[in-house]
């Protein structure tokens, strides 16, 4: 098995390479690319781990050699948020960097499962559709947007409102990875009452999340150790699926549904990506609501990637 991770000297791209290199089965090999002088040392750095996984840097020039033979590649590549900016003020330098190494992966490992973490997620995963389309080698089964971190954060402040073991809770999300388009459904939650309060309060703090982190950061970025933490967790599912484990992940893959034409799902995982798109179940009245008035704005963050590759 070969992963990559492509902007593997940024922040998220390390925490998630070190998980991984802890993380990943015995004889996997894990590829760092990233065009920042650096990577070579983040490599050596990680390699000094004692596991069986086998860890090589790639600069800027060698991004082919990177993904060559690649079963998975994991994108964290591109600028993150600052205090004030929407996770869509990051399209124009974003929607470039991900083209370009999607280009690369239809060009050198067309038939690996590609993970896209680089922001604004709703529209970057559209983005690498429409280009993997322009060279032929599209697989809606193959192409994932990771919305793991909305799960993990749910997990979490549930669990702390709740006096529970984050480990033990399980928080559907769906939808996409923006601002109201996350919608977790609490509706769902086994075991667990809330009253209407909490579900307004806890569903407005998921939604935030992300910024409350850059906001705490004050200028230093968005989260990158709570991303790094969901995409391994993402990674490690998916390698669990390719070599026969049942496993479903919530995962803003292509529906074509009624809602969205990409949208986040629980999906069971197989040897070849998507195995099946499961439903989501049934929403409560609220869950409905917010369904509902967030649909237009996922569409257009939808079609702006479309449309970016397009024209
Ligand atoms: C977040 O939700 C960076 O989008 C990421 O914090």
């Amino acid at each position: 098995m070969k992963v990559a991770v492509l902007g593997a000297a940024g922040g998220i791209g390390q925490a998630l390479s070190l998980l991984l290199k802890t993380q990943l089965p015995a004889g996997t090999e894990l590829s760092l690319y990233d065009v920042a002088p650096v990577v070579p040392g983040v490599a050596v750095d990680l390699s000094h781990i004692p596991t069986d996984v086998t860890v090589k840097g790639f600069g800027k020039d060698d991004l082919a050699d990177a993904l060559t033979g690649c079963d998975i590649v994991l994108i964290p590549a591109g600028v993150p948020r600052k205090p004030g900016m929407d996770r869509s003020d990051l399209f124009n330098i974003n929607a470039g960097i991900v083209r370009n190494l999607v280009d690369a992966i239809a060009d050198n490992c067309p038939d690996a499962c590609t993970c896209i973490i680089t922001n604004p997620v709703n529209t970057t995963v559209a983005i690498a559709a429409e280009a993997l389309k322009a060279k032929g080698v599209y697989n809606k089964n193959k192409l994932f947007g990771v919305t793991t971190l909305d799960v993990i954060r749910a997990e979490t402040f549930v669990g702390n409102l709740k006096g529970l073991n984050p480990e033990n809770v399980h928080v559907p999300v769906i939808g996409g990875h923006s601002g109201t388009t996350i919608l977790p459904l609490l509706s769902q939650v086994e075991g667990v009452e809330f009253t209407d309060e909490e579900v307004a309060s806890l569903t407005t703090r998921i939604q935030n999340a992300g910024t409350e982190v850059v906001e705490a950061k004050a200028g230093g970025g968005s989260a990158t150790l709570s991303m790094g933490q969901a995409a391994a967790r993402f990674c490690l599912s998916l390698v669990a699926a390719m070599r026969g484990e049942n496993v479903v992940e919530y995962t803003y893959v292509e529906t074509k549904s009624d809602d969205a034409e990409f949208f986040s799902h629980p999906v069971r995982l197989g040897k070849n990506g998507v195995e099946e798109i499961l439903s989501y179940g049934e929403l409560s009245e609220f869950e409905e609501n917010a369904k509902n008035a967030m649909l237009d704005g996922l569409r257009g963050d939808i079609k702006l990637g479309v449309d970016f590759v397009n024209g």
